[in-house]
């Protein structure tokens, strides 16, 4: 990876907000909607390494797009750059109030802390024949010859994983039950996240609907705590939802259940969908690269994951799930020269940063060969935030995206329906293929 021209300082101190454009903020919120990636890379190229954007409802919100002003917001004091108020806004009605995403300061490391060691790389490793299976099972079902998309098989193959490795549950009937309450919930919740001013009741509101969907899945989910208590020997199992049961804190404490339910929502929440359209990235990209494709083919064939490895970080580059992550100031702070005042919201545009053509030279290539040496810069390539708030479930992401990838890879011939890359589209807070990657399975590899 290249290294960034560094932003310019700037000599006197401005209490102006960075310049970004005048154009009104629906028109500004219509055109991130349409096409998040190219909005915010093409604000950074006019605007420069830190610019404001004007939303409505969330008014001025500030993004930084250089590895070094990234770096100050990320090893900022998390006391001052709060991650769970700005994202509380949008995301508590469905995560709760003490979901490890929505609390801040000591909450939020307690939080952490009992959350981190069931995600821990040697642990992850563990789930491999979970993960490898569920794919084989899921690709009998894929129809040969005809066009077809991708992602809700990718989405099916990633519940699956979570609702056993994550919540532990096996019981045929119970997963089937979880599944269409994680289904309706779903449904329900991108248009509260997305639209604060639907959260109350009136004649047609989504709302009543979101709270009923709500309550269904968090019964299945306090029954579950609640067998799973009651079940001899639970310690013993290696579940996230067992291993967080026996989990203590430095004071001895465990998880109350309304914590547990919290987690629980918040794993199920950001660990599924995002994974699911990782995964269809990946192959909508690789489809459209048949060299790419031919190399990966053949690297698995030869017994090297490098290549691999390499495939999944481009994708989380030219493709991240997520577009930026949110931080509030709780005091004033300087960043990029510009003193922004406690209550501003500034997010580290990762789409931005992703196609700066000084850290990745022609970003519209796909191009595994970025990340052979294995390493991705922390404040460059940012697909899993960073600082006390990375995501907890980047290694499991990112080893579940490789074991399925191989399994796809291996075991199927594909083809894109056409060349034209698909466009990319808002789905809840991720961003997705607009067509849910249309491939042809031509034949069955094994
Ligand atoms: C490709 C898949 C994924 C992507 C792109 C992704 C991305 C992200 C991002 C951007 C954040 C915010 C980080 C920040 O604010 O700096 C985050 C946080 C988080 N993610 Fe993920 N994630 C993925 C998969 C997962 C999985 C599989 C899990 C769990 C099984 C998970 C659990 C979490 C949790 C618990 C947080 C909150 C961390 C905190 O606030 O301390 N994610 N993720």
């Amino acid at each position: 990876m290249e290294q960034a021209t560094l932003p310019q300082p700037r000599t006197a101190r401005a209490r102006k907000l960075p310049p970004g454009s005048r154009v009104p903020a629906v028109a500004q919120a219509v055109r991130y909607s349409r096409d998040p990636l190219g909005f915010l890379s093409g604000q950074q190229r006019r605007y420069g390494d830190i610019f404001t954007v004007r939303f409505p409802f969330f008014g001025q919100i500030v993004y930084v797009a250089h590895p070094d002003l990234v770096k100050v917001v990320f090893t900022g004091a998390p006391s001052v750059f709060h991650a769970g108020e700005a994202n509380a806004t949008v995301l508590e009605p469905a995560l709760g109030p003490h979901s490890v995403l929505t609390l801040d300061d000591e909450p939020h490391m307690r939080q952490r802390t009992l959350l981190l060691p069931p995600f821990h790389g040697e642990r992850i490793s563990r789930y491999e024949e979970l993960i490898t299976a569920m794919p084989r099972r899921e690709m009998e079902s894929w129809p040969v010859g005809e066009p077809s998309p991708l992602r809700p098989h990718t989405q099916r193959i990633t519940l699956a994983v979570i609702m056993r490795a994550v919540f532990g549950v096996h019981d045929e009937e119970r997963l089937a039950r979880f599944e269409r309450l994680i289904d309706d919930f779903a449904r329900r919740v991108g248009v509260i996240t997305s639209f604060p001013m639907l959260r109350r009741n009136f004649p047609g509101s989504p709302w009543p609907r979101f709270l009923h969907s709500r309550a269904a899945l968090d019964e299945f989910l306090y029954e579950e705590i609640r067998l799973r208590r009651a079940e001899p020997g639970h310690e013993e199992r290696d579940d996230v939802l067992s291993l967080l049961l026996s989990a203590r804190d430095e004071d001895g404490e465990a998880m109350s259940d309304q914590e547990l339910r919290d987690e629980m929502v918040t794993v199920l929440g950001a660990g599924h969908e995002t994974t699911a359209t990782g995964l269809a990235w990946a192959v909508e990209r690789l489809v459209r690269n048949p060299a790419v494709l031919a190399k990966l083919r053949e690297s698995l064939a030869a017994g090297e994951d490098e290549y691999l490895n390499a495939t999944v970080k481009e994708t989380l580059r030219a493709r991240p799930v997520i577009v930026d992550v949110a931080r509030k100031l709780k005091a004033p702070a300087t960043i990029g020269g510009y003193e922004l005042a406690a209550g501003q919201f500034v997010l580290p545009a990762i789409a931005a940063l992703h196609y700066r053509d000084d850290l990745f030279p022609e970003p519209e290539e796909f191009r595994p060969e970025r990340f052979l040496d294995g390493k991705a810069d922390n404040y460059a390539w940012i697909p899993f935030g960073g600082g006390v708030r990375r995501c907890i479930g980047a290694a499991f992401a990112e080893y579940e995206m490789r074991t399925i990838l191989r399994e796809f890879v291996e075991r199927a011939e594909l083809r894109a329906v056409d060349q034209k890359p698909e466009r990319v589209k808002v789905r809840n807070i991720t961003l997705a293929p607009a067509k849910g990657t249309r491939v042809v399975l031509e034949r069955r590899l094994a």
